[in-house]
């Protein structure tokens, strides 16, 4: 069994709640949009395909060592889903190391809720003791930067894929990638 578990976490606006398959048909309208593809690569799912993922997300890492955890991101004054926020945790030498990533519907953006529902998820994973946490963030990619800006992330001179490693804490990474 996974060492960690998603639980909800609640924000100022914000409600993150453990991604559920049934949340898949909300959520393949919420990123239908190929724009959000353009540094993630892909394109956007049809319900039937996100809830496959879904289902492959909740069965968990084949690796039990290693946790895929995964949050929607509920607006909870308009009751609706805006995005996800995702954080693969794994050992490291330095104790539990998490990689995370977010992703905000087009229409949502701009709103501060990437940046709030980060916070969040990283002050959750500060209190489940995963001190170290890692982004890897496209350089020309402002908006993602301000969002691992906001919760706390700091570049490091380190590439990975194209990509550059954004760090809070010291210890080295080793964290599987969800599919
Ligand atoms: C990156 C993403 C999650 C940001 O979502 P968001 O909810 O709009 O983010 P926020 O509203 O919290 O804004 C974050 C910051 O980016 C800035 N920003 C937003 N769009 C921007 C743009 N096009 N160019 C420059 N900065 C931008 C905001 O002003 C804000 O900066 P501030 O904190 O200094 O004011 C969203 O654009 C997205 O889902 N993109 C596609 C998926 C992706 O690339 N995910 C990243 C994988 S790690």
């Amino acid at each position: 069994m996974s060492p960690f578990a998603a639980q909800a976490v609640d924000t100022a606006r914000l409600a993150l709640l453990p991604l559920r398959v049934e949340h898949a048909e909300e959520m393949a309208a919420v990123l239908s949009d190929p724009a959000l593809h353009t540094f993630i690569g892909g394109t956007p799912h049809t319900p039937q395909a996100l809830r496959s993922r879904y289902q492959r997300l909740a069965a968990g890492s084949p690796d039990p060592a290693v946790s895929w955890l995964n949050w929607v991101i509920r607006l909870r004054d308009e009751d609706c889903l805006t995005g996800t926020v995702q954080a693969t945790i794994g050992p490291s030498g330095h104790g539990p190391t998490a990689e995370i990533a977010w992703v905000v519907g087009t229409p949502w953006q701009g709103r501060g809720i990437a940046s709030e529902a980060a916070r969040g998820l990283v002050d959750w994973l500060d209190g489940q003791a995963v001190r170290t946490v890692l982004a890897h963030i496209h350089p020309e990619h402002p908006a993602s930067a301000a969002v691992a800006t906001a919760a706390g992330l700091t570049p490091t001179g380190e590439w990975h894929d194209g990509e550059i490693r954004w760090r809070r804490g010291h210890a080295r990474a080793r964290a599987s990638a969800q599919p």
